[in-house]
C-alpha cells in the first residue's frame, strides 16, 4: 500500500495567547511513518503545535487531520495519538510494568492480553529484567524509555514527543538519539519530535520544520537545511554560518553576480524562490568549513580575500580559526579537519592569511 504524504495534515494553524501569536498560520504535510522534527528557538511555539495536535489545546483556526480523519475539534483521548511529555510524567508509586500498563487498564483489557503486550513493550524499549523497579529505582535514560514504551504501547497511528531527551546528560542523550531512531524504524509509527537542539534534529529525523516566531520558515530534509538553508536566519540557526552583505550588480549565464565588499565580486546561483533583481541587497552566507586557510596568495581567479589570524584553536579532531578582514566588523570564522594527526600545522596568530573557496562554497540568501 502507497504510504499517504499527508498522512499529518495542519492547513492554516493559529493559536493566539492573548497578543502573542504562539502558533502563525502554519500548515504542514507528514508523510507516514516519517520521522519529523520541529525545530526551533525557545519560545517560538513547538510545544503549542504539538499541543493542538495531540488534542490538548485547540487551535483558534486552522484545521488538523490523521490519515484522513478531521480531527480538528475531537478531544485528546479520541486521537490516534500518544504524546511524550519532557517531564517524562511516570507514575512514582507504580513499578516499571505498572507505568507502561496504565493506559491498557483504562481500556480494559484482559490481565493475559496486557501482560503480552508489556513484556511487548519492554523488549521493544530494552527494559527487560526492570519490570518490578520502582519508578525511582531506574536511572533517567530508563525512566525515559518507560515513557516511551508507555506511549507505545497503545500502537498510535502517531507519536508526538517533546523534548524527550533534554533531561538526560550529554552521553547519555547522544546514544538515545540512535536508540530512539532504531526503534521509531521498527516500529513504524509516525514521529513528531520537538526540539530546540538542531544537532539532535539533524541526526535524527527524515525532515525537519525550522520554527520562528510561531511560523514555519523552511521544511526541509537535514542535508538540505545544512547546505541550501532559505534564509540567513534558517543558515544561522543550522550551524554556523559567515554572513557578508552584498548588492546584486548583475546577471550570466543563469548566474547572479554579486559585489560582497571586501570580499570582492563573484557569481553564484539564484536562490530557489527566485533571481534577485540589480541593485538588491544581498548577502552571500559561507559555511566555516567551506573555507580554505592558507599563508600564501592563491593563484589568480580564484575566490580569495586576504586577512589577519586573530586566533586559532586546536580541537583534537579539527582546527578553528578567527581572521579579520580590513573593512569587516565581525571576524571570520573558520573550520578545518585533522584527518591525521600531522594535519595540525602551529599556526601563529597575528600573522598574514589568505581564504580561499569554492563558488560552490558561497550561498546567495536574501538579506
Ligand atoms: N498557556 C499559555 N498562555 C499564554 N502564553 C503561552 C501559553 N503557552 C505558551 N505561551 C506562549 O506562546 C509562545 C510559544 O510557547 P511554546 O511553549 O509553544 O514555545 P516552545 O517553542 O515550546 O518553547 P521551548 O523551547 O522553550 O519549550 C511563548 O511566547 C509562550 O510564552
Ligand atoms: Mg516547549
Amino acid at each position: 500500500m502507497e504510504k499517504r504524504s499527508d498522512f499529518v495534515s495542519l492547513r492554516d494553524v493559529s493559536k493566539h495567547f492573548g497578543t502573542v501569536r504562539a502558533v502563525d498560520g502554519v500548515s504542514l504535510d507528514i508523510a507516514q511513518g516519517e520521522f519529523f522534527a520541529l525545530l526551533g528557538p525557545s519560545g517560538c511555539g513547538k510545544t503549542t503545535l504539538l499541543r493542538i495536535l495531540g488534542g490538548f489545546e485547540a487551535s483558534n483556526s486552522g484545521s488538523v487531520h490523521i490519515d484522513g480523519a478531521d480531527l480538528t475539534i475531537e478531544p485528546a483521548n479520541q486521537r490516534p495519538v500518544n504524546m511524550v511529555f519532557q517531564n517524562y510524567a511516570i507514575f512514582p508509586h507504580m513499578n516499571v510494568r505498572q507505568n507502561i500498563a496504565y493506559g491498557l487498564r483504562k481500556d480494559g483489557l484482559s490481565k493475559a492480553e496486557i501482560s503480552q503486550r508489556v513484556d511487548e513493550a519492554v523488549a521493544t524499549v530494552k527494559l527487560e529484567g526492570l519490570g518490578d523497579r520502582g519508578s525511582h529505582e531506574i536511572s533517567g535514560g530508563q525512566r525515559q524509555r518507560v515513557a516511551l514504551a508507555r506511549a507505545l504501547i497503545k500502537h498510535p497511528k502517531v507519536l508526538l514527543l517533546d523534548e524527550p531527551l533534554s533531561a538526560l546528560d550529554k552521553n547519555l542523550r547522544e546514544q538515545m538519539r540512535v536508540e530512539l531512531r532504531a526503534l521509531q524504524q521498527k516500529v513504524g509509527i509516525t514521529f513528531i519530535f520537538v526540539t530546540h537542539d538542531q544537532e539532535e534534529a539533524l541526526s535524527m529525523a527524515d525532515r525537519i520544520a525550522v520554527m520562528f516566531e510561531g511560523e514555519v520558515r523552511q521544511v526541509d530534509t537535514p542535508a538540505r537545511l545544512y547546505e541550501a538553508p532559505a534564509s540567513r536566519e534558517v543558515a544561522a540557526f543550522i550551524g554556523s554560518m559567515n554572513f557578508f552583505d552584498a548588492s546584486v550588480v548583475g546577471a550570466e549565464g543563469g548566474k547572479i553576480i554579486v559585489d560582497a565588499g571586501p570580499l570582492g565580486k563573484m557569481s553564484m546561483a539564484p536562490p530557489e524562490e527566485g533571481a534577485p533583481v540589480k541593485g538588491e541587497a544581498v548577502t552571500v552566507g559561507i559555511r566555516p568549513e567551506k573555507l580554505t586557510l592558507g599563508e600564501a596568495p592563491p593563484s589568480a581567479g580564484a575566490n580569495a580575500i586576504k586577512g589577519k589570524l586573530t586566533a586559532a584553536s586546536y580541537l583534537g579532531e579539527r582546527n578553528h580559526f578567527f581572521v579579520t578582514v580590513d573593512g569587516m566588523d565581525e571576524p571570520i570564522s573558520v573550520a578545518s579537519q585533522n584527518s591525521s594527526p600531522m594535519d595540525h600545522k602551529g599556526w601563529s596568530e597575528g600573522g598574514e592569511v589568505w581564504l580561499t573557496w569554492e563558488p560552490a562554497g558561497a550561498r546567495l540568501l536574501r538579506a
